[in-house]
């Protein structure tokens, strides 16, 4: 079994990954056996027809083997050291199927002396809003975790940001539905690709960790099915995604995983999913009802769907249909996506190919806030003197914690806390830029120190960051250890202060009128330190865009308390321990989270969604709409400054009148990379779902009659272009 959260985030991954590299051969897993040839092997069958034939091959007891986890089940598989993993049945050829983490590169490697690539977090990858890089972070998760041995990818998270103290909120891609759809789509379809299933969780509004076993989302259905569980019907939708995972907290008051209304009638009925359904891992709360909700595979032990299963099957509780239901959809799902018939053997995985993947998605994804008088980038062959305060950027970036944590290859160079430090130095990566240059360090802790240093030094460059864990949220959203003061400091000490933010999700930043710049480099992953450094010199033009809202101070936030039970303490680790009261998290702005909520109550965020800075300017130009045969919208965009670059054009709609809505919903975007002085035109089609409501008496989406607005601009604050279009609603 996994060890427990705490020391799955202090673990220090002790193998030289170049030399663990050398020694693979010798630790190379055999293929799973196979069983003897059935007509089940017949590639010419389709998967369902093969997993329809399996299935009548099998006994009971076999049938019951795959529905559950073989942690303390006494299952002849063994576990090669994931998150979990299921008995195979050896006579049929059917593998042992072993699961890791993986959503931001594959957890649980450094136990086994292996390499696995740290890639910056999923939310730095949603800021890249750039689906070529999306499916690149997910290809490359899909071919390590094939590399390691295992055939699931537990990765794909697709809750909102509705809390943004969330500890949790940098495995997400961010706070708008279609976003994280079309970039979470992208990333699963890059990791199934490689020969993997892939995973989506936590179905569904998982999204604080405090009380996350016995909190309970409340949430009316027409937000929730244009909101949260939009995001995962378009991620599926795009992906064809094997497993979902369904979550530990209770929705509107019934356990996610007992959830037929979730399970069956939204996954399986009206999104027509073909895969199967496994818990979080210990998320399962019965027998009878999950199995007729529709759960398909209990994790990572067999406590429901083990002899209880079986008992409910003999008594006719569960029918048999039911369970044989249940082993077909993990039969088809690893059969289509070549499980059975293309056995996983473990090989090298090479960390060099990983890094420059890392590094060149940290650079898509790190987002420039703020650059007063074009502070950025650094001119190399003018700086005399840097200083480089905190956040250990001597010797490495952070990374986030939990079931999400990539091993630290070559161990955590700061050792002894609950935080994984990835060894790439941003000091190092600065020196390397600027060879003539002073380029001196301090750790920021004595704020005299650190105000001394920035002094007298021409630049100064301060590093903050905010760690994030599974299992436990921020207490707020305001820098821990002093850290404001430290900028605050340094900032009066030195008119080129230059900020860069490691963090999970979103801080408040007291300082901002008083620094030059400031840089979002979020969790940037193995090659973090470089990428920060390429941006600083302007070796990398910035691109990125915030994929979630940065508010001024929690005051403006839909509840400026986190939800907590009564009596209890947000922040403490123990809100998982589930000895908590039950309490309701009632998310009273309904589909209104994030930018939504801002501009239906007209606040003015701090940095709002989809705003991102570049070292070049654009313009837009030029707006058509059309709505003959679908909505399409095309507009022009120039670069208008020296630089070449790439603009994210964002486009927004409201609703008529009809719809009852406050705000503009993202509905389209495109990144369109732009030489110094071009211009192009870009088309894009709106797909109608997106501006469409969710009708609850017809259960169905509806596309009212009327006029839309259309904006069309660089963010969701500044859209220079505006329009509309008359839609019939028959569309
Ligand atoms: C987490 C899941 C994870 C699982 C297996 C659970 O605690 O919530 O996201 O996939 O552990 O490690």
């Amino acid at each position: 079994m996994k060890p427990p959260l705490h020391r799955r985030t202090t673990f220090h991954f002790l193998g030289i990954l170049w030399i663990a590299t050398a020694l693979l051969p010798a630790l190379a897993e055999d293929a799973p056996s196979q069983g003897p040839k059935g007509p089940w092997m017949d590639k010419a069958l389709s998967p369902d027809r093969r997993a329809e034939l399996l299935v009548g091959q099998m006994t009971l007891d076999e049938k019951l083997t795959m529905v559950h986890g073989g942690v303390g089940t006494g299952s002849a598989a063994q576990s090669i050291g994931g998150a979990g993993h299921v008995a195979g049945i050896p006579r049929l050829g059917i593998p042992d199927i072993q699961m890791t983490d993986g959503r931001s590169g594959v957890a649980n490697a450094g136990p086994r002396g292996r390499y696995a690539t740290a890639l910056p977090s999923a939310l730095a990858c949603a800021a890249s809003w750039d689906q070529k890089v999306a499916y690149e972070f997910g290809a490359l998760i899909g071919k390590e975790t094939r590399d390691l041995g295992f055939h699931i990818s537990l990765g794909g998270t697709a809750n909102l940001i509705r809390e943004p103290r969330n500890g949790r909120n940098f495995e997400c891609f961010g706070e708008d539905p279609i976003l994280i759809g079309k970039m979470l789509g992208r990333a699963l379809k890059g990791t199934q690709d490689q020969g993997v299933v892939g995973n989506i969780n936590r179905f569904a509004v998982n999204d604080q960790e405090t009380g996350r076993r016995v909190g309970s989302a409340i949430l009316e259905r027409r937000a929730m099915r244009e909101s949260d569980l939009l995001a995962f019907e378009v991620a599926i939708r795009e992906s064809g995604v094997g497993t979902v995972m369904c979550a530990y907290n209770k929705l509107n008051s019934e356990y996610a995983c007992d959830s037929s209304y979730l399970l069956n009638d939204v996954l399986k009925k009206a999104w027509a999913y073909q895969g199967w359904v496994m818990t979080d891992w210990g998320a399962a709360h019965s027998t009878v009802k999950a199995a007729l909700a529709g759960l398909d595979q209990e994790m990572p032990t067999g406590t429901y769907f083990g002899d209880a299963l079986k008992a409910a099957v003999l008594k006719g509780e569960v029918p048999m249909a039911r369970l044989d239901d249940m082993v077909r959809r993990i039969l088809r799902t690893e059969i289509a996506l070549g499980i059975m018939d293309n056995p996983i053997a473990a090989r090298p995985v090479n960390p060099f190919t990983g890094a420059e993947t890392a590094q060149r998605i940290a650079e898509q994804s790190t987002v420039l806030l703020k650059n007063s008088n074009r502070c950025l980038p650094l001119a190399a062959s003018r700086v005399k003197s840097i200083a480089v305060i905190g956040s250990h950027a001597d010797v490495g970036v952070l990374s986030g914690a939990g079931s999400d944590q990539v091993d630290a290859a070559g161990g955590n160079p700061v050792p002894g806390g609950r935080a994984v430090w990835h060894p790439s130095s941003p000091l190092k990566a600065i020196r390397a830029k600027v060879p003539q240059a002073r380029v001196e360090y301090d750790p920021g802790t004595d704020l005299d120190a650190a105000v001394k240093l920035a002094a007298a030094s021409e630049v100064a460059i301060v590093f903050v960051n905010q760690f994030n864990s599974e299992g436990r949220d921020v207490p707020s959203l305001s820098l821990a250890d002093n850290q404001d003061q430290l900028v605050s400091r340094v900032a009066a000490a030195n008119p080129r202060a230059i900020v860069v933010l490691e963090t999970g999700g979103p801080v408040t930043m007291p300082w901002i009128g008083a620094v030059s710049a400031v840089l979002e480099a979020w969790y940037p992953g193995i090659r973090g330190g470089e990428a920060i450094a390429n941006i600083l010199f302007g070796v990398v033009n910035p691109s990125a865009k915030l994929p979630v809202t940065f508010p001024k101070s929690e005051a403006d936030l839909p509840h400026p308390k986190m939800f907590a039970p009564p009596g209890f303490t947000v922040g403490n680790f123990t809100t998982i321990a589930g000895q908590l009261p039950p309490f309701d998290i009632h998310y009273s702005e309904g589909a209104k989270a994030g930018y939504k909520w801002f501009d239906a109550e007209k606040k003015e965020p701090l940095f709002a969604f989809g705003f991102g800075l570049s070292y070049t300017t654009y313009s837009y130009s030029g707006l058509q709409t059309a709505a003959l045969q679908r909505p399409a919208v095309t507009f022009r965009v120039t670069n208008t400054g020296q630089r070449a670059g790439s603009e994210t054009a964002q486009i927004y709609v409201s609703l008529p009148a009809a719809a009852g809505e406050q705000f503009r919903r993202l509905a389209a975007w495109e990144k369109v990379p732009l030489a110094p002085g071009e211009t192009k035109t870009v088309t894009l089609d709106l797909d109608p779902q997106f501006l469409s409501i969710f009708n609850t008496e017809k259960d169905a989406w509806e596309l009212l009659p009327g006029e839309y607005k259309v904006y069309v601009g660089g963010s969701s604050r500044w859209t220079p272009l505006a329009g509309s279009m008359r839609l019939s609603g028959a569309q």
